[in-house]
């Protein structure tokens, strides 16, 4: 390919040094990705990762060489890390998420940045994850029970449309679908896909997601509308349309977008021979050469707020325990106490879901999922699901086999393992939770006296083929 394509040659004159933009759009992007506040990761068990760095304004997120080593696996296996690029993981930075607080992903699939809001919120609160496409939503639920998130709510409207509660959220991410450019260093051919007539069509979308997401925000609660393309056109051009329309009632306000230890410019105010409002400034484009990332888009709109304006409902606390009588299991090898944060629901005759306390679905909605995969249903006992094994493993009493972490490899290999000790599982059952240093890596059955544990971990999990990924690093 003629290098730069036309689609960006003409960002040229937007950047102080074209020649470095250029180049970096062509290079090959480190893994970067960030670590799951609510998850104590195993890897540390087998060795430090000195090929992990923190990154310059995340402590919690890191770059690293590649995934194809035991550590990496085993982070992602247990829902301790998600991959994710770094400029994609400033959106959700901008976000003030604060417990209790209700929020709503418009365009949420896979759901990286569902998984960042939701362990934001920690085990409270409640984030709707919206998403038109219902095979995309599918990998969002893998997220949610790979990650444990009991917090989100996954619905399937088209977002132009979604549904305006009666309780507004308290914040709003507009993650739009747009033309891609910035993911170029990942999918180089995405620049020459571009084509005016689908640009027209993307840009209408997002003037319309715009503003449903504003509606959708109580007065005083923030947008944060992001792109991973350069296109004026999709970026400032869309924000600057919403501001410029906005009827009475959803005017908004842009607040300038900090992000210390990171580097952009500032929002274009001028187009194409068009004169766009100053505050456009307030957004960030962030370049690729100028933290080594892909490229993105970031606006903040701020609902403005009349004096008539307050707030119906403060986020609500409920403390309720979760009712353990409905699963024996759980009344034999957990405490009460220690489960407090969640309750179950029943959602299918196939899986009882696990969800926060203070999750709450705005009524009136229809919805896919809410929280996480719980119980098994489907046999003669409810059995635990690997995503709640991993979840609430490490809370367990009883029925858990600790092995050695050198042999976890062979447990997500489906192998049987030796036991190094153990507690006795429910009489009626001898499914185990499998752990290493106390923290959860998913089942097991029981076997020969618990001197063995035969792995039931599933053969996919997070997207990946296990088997084949662990072939690859013992031929490493
Ligand atoms: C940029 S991606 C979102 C990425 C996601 N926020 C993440 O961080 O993983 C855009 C998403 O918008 C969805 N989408 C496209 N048109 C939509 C619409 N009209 N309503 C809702 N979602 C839409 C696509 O299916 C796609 O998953």
């Amino acid at each position: 390919m003629n290098f730069p394509p036309d689609s960006i040659s003409r960002y040229g004159s937007l950047v102080s040094e074209p020649q470095a933009f250029f180049e970096s759009c062509a290079r090959p992007l480190s893994v970067t990705g960030w670590y799951n506040p609510s998850k104590k990761a195993v890897s540390p068990l087998i060795g430090t990762a000195p090929d992990r760095t923190t990154l310059n304004w995340d402590s919690n997120g890191f770059k690293c060489a590649d995934m194809l080593n035991e550590r990496f696996l085993m982070d992602f296996l247990t829902g301790a890390i998600a991959i994710q690029e770094e400029s994609a993981m400033t959106s959700v930075h901008l976000m003030d998420i604060q417990p209790g607080q209700r929020i709503l992903d418009l365009c949420a699939a896979p759901g990286n940045k569902t998984a960042q809001i939701s362990t934001r919120l920690g085990e409270s609160g409640t984030l709707v994850a919206n998403d038109i496409s219902k095979a995309r939503l599918g990998v969002l639920h893998g997220v949610i029970d790979r990650m444990g998130l009991a917090n989100v709510v996954t619905t399937t409207y088209d977002a132009r449309q979604f549904p305006i509660p009666h309780r507004l959220f308290d914040s709003v991410l507009a993650d739009v679908p747009c033309s891609c450019e910035g993911t170029s260093r990942k999918y180089p051919g995405i620049l020459l896909k571009n084509n005016q007539n689908e640009r027209t069509r993307l840009v209408r979308n997002q003037i319309e997601i715009l503003e449903r997401a504003v509606r959708c925000v109580r007065p005083g609660g923030c947008v944060v509308y992001s792109t991973c393309t350069y296109a004026p056109e999709e970026n400032e051009c869309v924000v600057n349309d919403v501001l410029k329309r906005a009827p009475s009632g959803f005017e908004c306000e842009l607040v300038q977008v900090q992000i210390p230890g990171f580097h952009f410019s500032p929002g274009l105010t001028n187009w194409n021979g068009e004169h766009l409002d100053d505050s456009l400034s307030k957004c960030a484009r962030i370049w690729p050469h100028l933290n080594d990332t892909g490229g993105f888009f970031l606006a903040i709109l701020r609902r403005c707020q009349r004096d008539d304006d307050v707030s119906k409902d403060a986020p609500k606390i409920k403390t309720e325990p979760i009712l353990t009588s409905e699963w024996p299991w759980l009344a034999h090898d957990f405490s009460e106490s220690d489960l407090s944060p969640w309750r179950s629901i029943a959602f299918s005759n196939k899986y009882d879901r696990l969800m926060g306390q203070e999750c709450e679905p705005p009524e009136g909605l229809k919805i896919q999922t809410i929280g996480m995969t719980g119980l098994n249903l489907k046999s003669q006992y409810p059995k635990f699901s690997t995503a709640l094994a991993l979840k609430i493993g490490h809370l367990a009493r009883g029925a858990w086999a600790e092995i050695e972490p050198e042999r976890a490899l062979d447990y997500w290999d489906r192998k049987t393992v030796p036991v190094l000790t153990s507690q006795t599982p429910y009489p009626s059952t001898r499914t185990m939770i499998v752990r290493c240093g106390g923290q959860s890596l998913g089942l097991g059955s029981a076997s020969d006296t618990s001197l063995n544990v035969q792995s039931r971990f599933p053969k996919v999990w997070g997207g990946l083929q296990i088997a084949d990924r662990i072939r690859q690093i013992r031929t490493l």
